[in-house]
């Protein structure tokens, strides 16, 4: 094995964002060691990550987050340098039907990894990094006006939520505690490549595709502020290498959404590109049962990552959400593997009863 000048573990690198990052880390730091840790659930996919699997300085395992007898013998195969940790249960909808799962993952999955961690790190701690990526959600839900900043008090209000903001008290509860050098960072909704057909706007891309109804929740005033996944990941890289230890600090796009209007771009953007006739996709549009608990409105501060860091969101929404379209239009391969099996009994579940 070459002599890399760091070995740093990224959990959950086969899902949407771990994959992302992973690749960026992969390419941008061949001096790195990367190590992926993934469970390979049904959001964990290795064709993710097809073009950069052989890579020298890439490895992966597969492992459970909360298996403690797996990441202690994980942490005595590598000497770890910092972790990057995305392992989670991620999606709302499916917190709202099985709530233990995200607590066993996110909650003592994350407590499991921290304990793990600062337990092999003992002797040399202060030169360790822990990096924990968490959400918006833990700040709640905002009216029409206002946005989360790093000080505003945490609020969720999903059984998601409630796991991330879990597992972000705990990771600071190690910071507190037992001096584990921390950081974390809280996002804002991804959009992209590779991210898996229950979220929103992939989700409607692959109905619009098949001509199939457009679940809209409520009346689809909800708000979101959406960032590229590939910014989302330059950030988790300007953080890792240039954020200060004990501090948390929001990712945003400065772009603000209503779920409808985001589903009128997407069917107008996408009729011209399978040359149906303009107003085609909009008539699949169908308001549905509302989500419980449902969020009015995020909108994310990201002042601080901005003036401390100098890191800025690098695409225009429409300019990101035409290459997400593409991506998926010309990986109609991928999108069929992902959505045979498991996928279509969870929307069965999610959708026939709406
Ligand atoms: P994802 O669901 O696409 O991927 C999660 C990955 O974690 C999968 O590869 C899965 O196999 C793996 N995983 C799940 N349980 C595991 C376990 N017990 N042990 C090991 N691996 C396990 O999620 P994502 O959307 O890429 O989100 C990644 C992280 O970023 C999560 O922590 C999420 O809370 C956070 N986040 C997501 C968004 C977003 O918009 N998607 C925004 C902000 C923060
Ligand atoms: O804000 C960050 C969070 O964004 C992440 O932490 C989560 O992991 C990620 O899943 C995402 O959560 P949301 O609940 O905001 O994303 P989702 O894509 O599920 O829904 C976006 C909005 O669209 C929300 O208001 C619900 C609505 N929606 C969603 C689906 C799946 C619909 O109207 N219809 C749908 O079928």
């Amino acid at each position: 094995m070459p002599e890399y000048s760091k070995t740093i573990l990224i959990t959950g690198g086969a899902g949407f964002i771990g994959s992302h990052v992973v690749r960026l880390f992969v390419t941008k730091y061949p001096q790195y060691h990367i190590v992926n840790l993934d469970a390979l659930t049904y959001a964990g996919n290795l064709a993710n990550l097809k073009d950069i699997e052989a890579s020298p300085n890439y490895s992966f395992e597969r492992g459970d987050i909360t298996d403690e007898a797996r990441m202690t013998a994980l942490f005595a195969q590598y000497t770890f340098d910092g972790v990057i940790h995305l392992a989670a249960e991620s999606h709302v909808d499916r917190s709202i039907m099985d709530p233990l799962a995200f607590v066993r993952t996110n909650v003592l999955g994350t407590a499991n990894l921290l304990q793990t961690a600062s337990t092999a790190w003992k002797n040399n701690l202060q030169e360790k990094l822990f990096y924990h990526v968490s959400t918006d959600e833990v700040y709640g839900s905002l009216g029409d006006t206002g946005f989360f900043t790093e000080e505003t008090p945490y609020d969720p209000r999903s059984p998601y939520s409630a796991s991330k903001a879990s597992s972000d008290h705990f990771v600071m509860a190690w910071y507190h505690t037992y001096g584990l050098p921390v950081i974390l960072s809280n996002c804002s909704n991804n959009y992209g490549s590779n991210h898996f057909p229950e979220k929103l706007i992939p989700l409607m891309i692959n109905n619009i595709i098949n001509s199939k109804p457009l679940p809209v929740y409520g009346k689809g005033a909800n708000v979101r502020d959406w960032l590229y996944v590939e910014d989302h990941a330059r950030a988790i890289d300007t953080i890792f290498h240039k954020g200060k230890t004990g501090e948390k600090y929001n990712i945003g796009g400065f772009n603000e959404w209503k779920n409808i209007d985001i589903v009128y771009l997407l069917c107008g953007m996408m009729d011209k590109k399978l040359g149906r006739p303009a107003g085609t996709s909009a008539e699949l549009i169908t308001f549905v049962k509302d989500r419980a608990g449902h969020d009015l409105r995020y909108a994310i501060d990201a002042t601080r990552l901005n003036k401390e860091l100098g890191w800025t969101p690098s695409l225009q929404f429409e300019e990101g959400l035409e290459k997400t379209v593409d991506w998926y239009l010309s990986h109609q391969d991928w999108v069929r593997e992902v959505t045979s099996g498991d996928y279509q009994n969870y929307y069965k579940e999610q959708y026939s009863k709406r």
